[in-house]
């Protein structure tokens, strides 16, 4: 049992690599062998509508044929059990080298055919956490939540299966008296990065125990 998680902030310690790490930690707990990769140590770029992927007979359809440090680990992910990408939100949607992985990620599998069809050739499971500074009540009233909602429609249609996991009001700077951030609160995200920050790595763990698990 193989499980990726890649993480999309360019901070390899934060909110959301820590929500990674926690469920590779209960995958492997299961047994799983697990990989955390960081988007921003790769060089890559996003979907450049080659369309080899897509072209009848050819050899390279139903695989990305762009070269470049994102192509190991779309084989990786090929070849795993279950994955779960994570990504902090950036301007109301998930980072830019997310996007561009998640282009180069899901056109390859998907087929233009009526109605459309996935070339990956297992059902697996995936997930997706989301990390941002907005509480609960924000994250719904900004939409940000039908955003979520098109990601995992797609990774089911893709991947067979697909839930989403998300942290909010996240502690974001290693020390608010440094910045110009008035805005917030600093106390009352201390605490709530103390008391509920836990409860989303547990969840994190879990989900990533479930997977790896017997029924995963
Ligand atoms: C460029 C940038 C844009 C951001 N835009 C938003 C946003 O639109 N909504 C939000 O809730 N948080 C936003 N944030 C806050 C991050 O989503 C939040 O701090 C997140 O937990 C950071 O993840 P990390 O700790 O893994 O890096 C933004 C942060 C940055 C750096």
């Amino acid at each position: 049992m193989k499980v990726i998680a890649i993480n999309g902030s360019p901070r390899k310690a934060w909110n959301t690599a820590t929500l990674l790490t926690k469920a590779l930690e209960g995958a492997a707990e299961q047994g799983a062998e697990t990989e955390l990769v960081h988007l921003y140590d790769l060089k890559f770029q996003g979907c450049i509508s080659c369309f080899e992927c897509k072209k009848r007979e050819g050899k390279s359809y139903g695989t990305c044929a762009v070269k470049d440090d994102l192509t190991s680990i779309l084989k990786k992910v090929q070849e795993a059990d279950a994955f779960i990408l994570g990504s902090p939100i950036y301007f109301g949607y998930i980072s830019g080298e997310m996007k561009s992985c998640m282009e180069r990620l899901l056109f390859q599998y998907l087929t233009y055919t009526d109605p459309p069809q996935t070339l990956f050739p297992r059902k697996i499971n995936t997930a997706f956490i989301y990390t941002m500074n907005v509480p609960e009540d924000l994250m719904k009233e900004y939409g940000y939540v039908q955003n979520f909602g098109r990601n995992e429609m797609i990774l089911q249609r893709i991947f067979g299966a697909s839930e989403s996991l998300f942290s909010c009001d996240t502690y974001q700077f290693e020390d608010y008296s440094k910045v110009v951030a008035d805005r917030f609160d600093f106390e009352k995200k201390a605490k709530r990065r103390k008391e509920l920050f836990p409860l989303d790595c547990k969840k994190s763990y879990e989900m990533g125990a479930r997977f790896a698990g017997k029924d995963g």
